[in-house]
């Protein structure tokens, strides 16, 4: 079956397991892997660094708004396949994962400015297909005509063990319960902001993650891949 490359969209909660599904899926089907929500992490490390962020009077939006054109966000490829993400030039992939730029991602994201000026990078990204993207507005904002879309549904307290578990891991200092409130946190903040708010597209495939393993998800999400990339694809838009 002659394949034609498509546009493959993730969306999903925090901590759905949703990047480790679409890097995976990404490296089983020769296509490269965006992961935007590491993008706002970029630019919230920026405003960390920068005191552009205060915990009394939050996010200083005019401050970052004025060095968004200044900030090269971008994915260096390692030797060993993953991608890390740069800021400036800086690789920056552990920087970014930490639960401070976390506690301040969803409000840096919120920022119309934000959005709009990585939006336009990721479609960049999409323009030749053969990609896979994940993060919150991909199937609906990003790339709405994508022939793919997913959207990964997972629990609160599922997705805040994993998260735990990693960040425990990585010897970072934090209990259950902080994670999962900033996991509750994220969630009400991503659902609700007015500017492309995390929704399932209407033509999105659920994938509930609770219950599955990471070889089932992965088996479900080749499956569909073969039905949207051969014949069906063509019909698609
Ligand atoms: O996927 P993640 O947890 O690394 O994403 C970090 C934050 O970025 C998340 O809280 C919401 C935001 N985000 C977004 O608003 N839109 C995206 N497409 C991806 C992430």
């Amino acid at each position: 079956m002659s394949a034609k490359k498509i546009v493959i969209a993730i969306d999903g909660f925090s901590s759905s397991g949703k990047s480790t599904m679409a890097r995976q899926l990404a490296r089983r089907i020769g296509y490269v892997y965006v992961d935007s929500g590491a993008m706002y992490r970029a630019v919230t490390l920026h405003a960390l660094r920068g005191g552009i962020v205060n915990p009394v009077s939050g996010v200083d939006r005019p401050r970052l708004i004025a060095d968004l054109p200044s900030l090269a966000i971008g994915f260096a490829l390692q030797p060993d396949g993953s991608q890390h993400t740069t800021l400036n030039g800086e690789d920056v992939e552990k920087e970014i994962r930490t639960m401070e730029v976390s506690s301040w991602v969803s409000p840096v994201a919120e920022i119309p400015e934000v959005r709009h000026r990585l939006v336009a990078l990721q479609q960049e990204y999409g323009r030749d297909k053969g990609i896979v993207m994940d993060g919150r507005d991909i199937g609906t904002t990003v790339f709405p005509h994508a022939e793919m879309k997913v959207f990964v549904n997972a629990s609160p307290e599922v997705r805040a063990e994993r998260r735990y578990k990693e960040l425990q891991e990585k010897g970072t200092p934090v209990s259950y319960e902080e994670v999962l409130a900033n996991v509750r946190e994220r969630d009400h903040i991503d659902s609700t902001r007015a500017e492309s708010p995390l929704r399932q597209a209407e033509d999105a495939f659920v994938l509930d993650n609770d219950r599955l393993t990471r070889e089932q998800q992965l088996d479900t999400l080749l499956k569909l891949f073969a039905s949207r990339s051969g014949a069906d694809a063509a019909t698609d838009k």
